[in-house]
């Protein structure tokens, strides 16, 4: 039995030592170079190609290296049989919460301002947008929704939540699906960290940013497909949003041509709000692997029908 690593852009030997020093024993197989695919049982994907997960008779389960999962439901060649799981660890929780405040930050002083007056040698101070103008309202209250949630609150900002089932959060105002326009009616700030589903792909669209309470900005840490990207644009060039912070987008890289580039209200980030820390992954990831060997329920196992 063996385990595999697809992940073209991450450095899977880190991932292999992190591994192997939880259990010596394990036999790990780096993609593209697979020396045996009949022993691979488990693998481990991000950025994967999409043509490759059909070539493993013996799979029978497949772990994301991050919290997101569409990369896999999207996969045509992934037997149906195969089962799938997340990993969502502590870090990668409070590095997402502390990504959000950033961004928070960031737009309520004005810091993208100041890096461009600092380009033209321009001094102009600009007031703090103030903090009852910057209620946060969070799409997707899983566990990365929930700890944001929690640090937001911690540092002071009214948080609201929008999830699809109703959840009870200690000093979070909690909306239900049937509810989300009186949850938007509430956000200035909006956070997406929804999954990507059929239901949620396009789901940030002009009609969403005008539903919003003034002054409006918008986080995007969820997927590229659940922002309607010609709608962010025109929302900001007609003053309906104030501006955005992006980390996710449709096409990543990001063209070197697309429109976000020279629009200075968006902030661009690489896809780097939380990545997965190899060493805190190898555990989940080995105890998944233990897991699907025997049969048991894995960690954040992820139910297919529901898309995460
Ligand atoms: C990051 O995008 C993740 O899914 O963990």
């Amino acid at each position: 039995m063996s385990l595999l690593f697809i992940a073209p852009n991450r450095d899977t030997e880190v991932w292999k030592k992190a591994l192997l020093e939880k259990d010596s024993n394990l036999d790990i197989e780096i993609w593209p170079k697979v020396e045996n695919k009949e022993r691979v049982t488990f693998a481990v994907c991000w950025n994967h190609p999409k043509n490759v997960l059909g070539n493993y008779p013996n799979l029978q389960a497949v772990s994301s290296l991050g919290a997101g999962v569409n990369h896999l439901l999207t996969d045509v060649a992934l037997p149906e049989k195969v089962r799938l799981s997340r990993v969502v660890t502590p870090s990668l929780k409070n590095q997402l919460a502390e990504y959000l405040l950033n961004s928070v930050l960031n737009y309520r002083n004005h810091i993208p301002r100041y890096v461009d007056q600092k380009r033209e040698g321009y001094w102009a101070p600009h007031a703090a947008i103030p903090k009852n103008e910057c209620t946060i309202g969070i799409m997707g209250l899983g566990e990365m929704g929930t700890a944001s949630a929690q640090l937001l609150t911690l540092n002071g900002y009214n948080v609201v939540g929008w999830s699809k089932s109703k959840k009870e959060i200690a000093g979070i105002t909690c909306y239900s699906k049937s509810e989300r326009d009186d949850f938007l009616a509430q956000t200035n700030i909006l956070i997406c960290l929804l999954p990507l589903t059929e239901k949620t792909e396009g789901i940030l669209d002009l009609e969403l940013f005008k539903k919003l309470k003034k002054p409006a900005y918008i986080i995007n840490a969820g997927r590229g497909e659940h922002l309607i990207e010609e709608d962010l644009i025109y929302g900001i060039d007609t003053n309906a949003l104030e501006g955005a912070c992006l980390d996710v987008f449709e096409e990543e890289p990001l063209p070197s041509n697309h429109l976000f580039w020279n629009r200075p209200k968006i902030m661009i980030t690489p896809h780097i709000a939380a990545i997965t820390d190899p060493v805190e992954g190898a555990e989940v990831i080995l105890e998944n692997y233990k897991r699907s060997l025997s049969g048991m329920a894995l960690i954040n196992e992820v139910i297919r029908e529901e898309g995460y």
